[in-house]
């Protein structure tokens, strides 16, 4: 007989100090019966919810923490959760106790013996349900769950739903395509599986966040849009210069606006308007990505002006890049559109690069 656990609960954890205790108490009453551990994937919370952990892992040897450092993302952490253990079906679960913990046995009992991949706590089909919601983010949330279920051509209902088990083959076969951007873990593994997944949906009712508060805020939209982006142009793009080129796209409206308004408005001349304009825009970019792309890593008081430094330098060599190289192209046979593209594309991924690793300081983005 083995004696791994059969069953691992992966729980992304981010200042849950006051959740995690009585979420891993009720566990222990709901899982009897069942050979289980609990792996918290803590992003080095302030409020100590790691240590916290850990000493309830003192008390009970199944009950196990990864601290990260330097990190953030909800995505990212459950994914390294779930490759961090042996047990062959594996859920996935807020330790705020919005989720039903009490449907976890019949999750399992589902994929036992089954065909099934996933089985999906649902909270949009009957009975479940979303109790105390406000009207604005159940809105919010039905437009997402309308856009992504025909990203995904699943009958999925609930394809945001943060609740979740599945068996532990199903990751291993799309972990290396997976966006990890952001909240939409569930999402993510539909949209990146080599085939369609077989599923079942149980549904539950999302009940309020006990302590603490939300994390979802506009920063996890945009994080959505940029996986929606990157699930239709392939995943050999990285989320992050999706993101990053999106924001370079903006800076170019913010470099027209500024150069209109000095130049044609107030009458400055054309070529100090447009140096205005071009460090207008690389400091709102730099700002946009030090905001969303970089968020996980953002830079504030002294480090923001060193960052800022280093991006306007990057840039300004990325500029001189991008226009060396149209020109070159363009003095070779004169399409002007391909060799102004081929400059930008050149530019862009010389500013992505260099200030993935100046500015932002980490060499593991490239
Ligand atoms: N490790 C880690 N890192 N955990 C995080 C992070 C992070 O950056 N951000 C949030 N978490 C943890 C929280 O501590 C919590 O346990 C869980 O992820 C969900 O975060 P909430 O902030 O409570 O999200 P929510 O309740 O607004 O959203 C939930 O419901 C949505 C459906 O409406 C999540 O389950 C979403 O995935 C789900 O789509
Ligand atoms: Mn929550």
């Amino acid at each position: 007989m083995s004696t791994g656990p059969e069953l691992a609960i992966i729980i992304p954890t981010y200042n849950e100090a006051a959740n995690i205790p009585i979420l891993i108490a009720r566990l222990e009453s709901t899982l009897r019966g069942i050979n289980w551990e609990v792996l918290v994937v803590d992003d080095d919370s302030p409020d100590g919810t790691a240590a916290i952990v850990r000493s309830l892992g003192q008390q009970d040897a199944r009950v196990r923490v990864v601290q990260r450092i330097g990190r953030r993302g909800l995505s990212s952490a459950c994914i390294e959760g779930m490759l961090a253990t042996t047990a062959p079906y594996v859920a996935v679960m807020d330790a705020d106790l919005q989720h039903d913990e009490t449907l976890l046995p019949q999750m399992l009992a589902q994929l036992r013996g089954s065909k099934l991949d996933v089985v999906v706590g649902s909270r949009y089909v009957a009975g479940g349900g979303v109790a105390d919601w406000e009207a604005r983010r159940a809105q919010m949330s039905r437009l997402a769950t309308r856009i992504s279920q025909w990203l995904i051509h699943a009958d999925l209902r609930d394809p945001m739903s943060g609740f979740f088990m599945l068996r532990a083959e199903v990751l291993q076969h799309c972990v290396h395509r997976l966006s990890g951007v952001g909240f939409k873990i569930l999402l993510d593994l539909f949209a990146s599986h080599p085939r369609p997944l077989r599923f079942v949906e149980l549904p539950y009712q999302f009940r309020p966040r006990q302590a603490g508060h939300s994390k979802l805020d506009y920063a996890v939209l945009w994080d959505y849009l940029v996986m929606l982006l990157q699930k239709l142009v392939g995943s050999w793009i990285p989320a992050r210069f999706i993101g990053f080129s999106l924001i370079g796209g903006s800076g170019v409206g913010v470099h027209l606006l500024v150069l209109w308004g000095l130049h044609r408005a107030l009458g400055m001349s054309f070529i100090i308007g447009h140096s205005i304009a071009t460090l207008v825009a690389m400091t709102t970019n730099f700002w946009l990505n030090n905001l969303l792309t970089y968020r996980d890593q953002r830079l504030s008081g002294r480090a923001w002006w060193r960052g800022w430094l280093s991006f306007v330098a990057a840039c300004s060599i990325g500029a001189i890049a991008n226009v060396g190289v149209a020109r070159y192209l363009f003095q070779a046979d004169s399409l002007w559109m391909l060799s102004a593209l081929a400059g930008i594309v050149v530019g862009a991924v010389w500013n992505y690069a260099v200030t993935a690793v100046y500015t932002w300081n980490k060499a593991d983005h490239v």
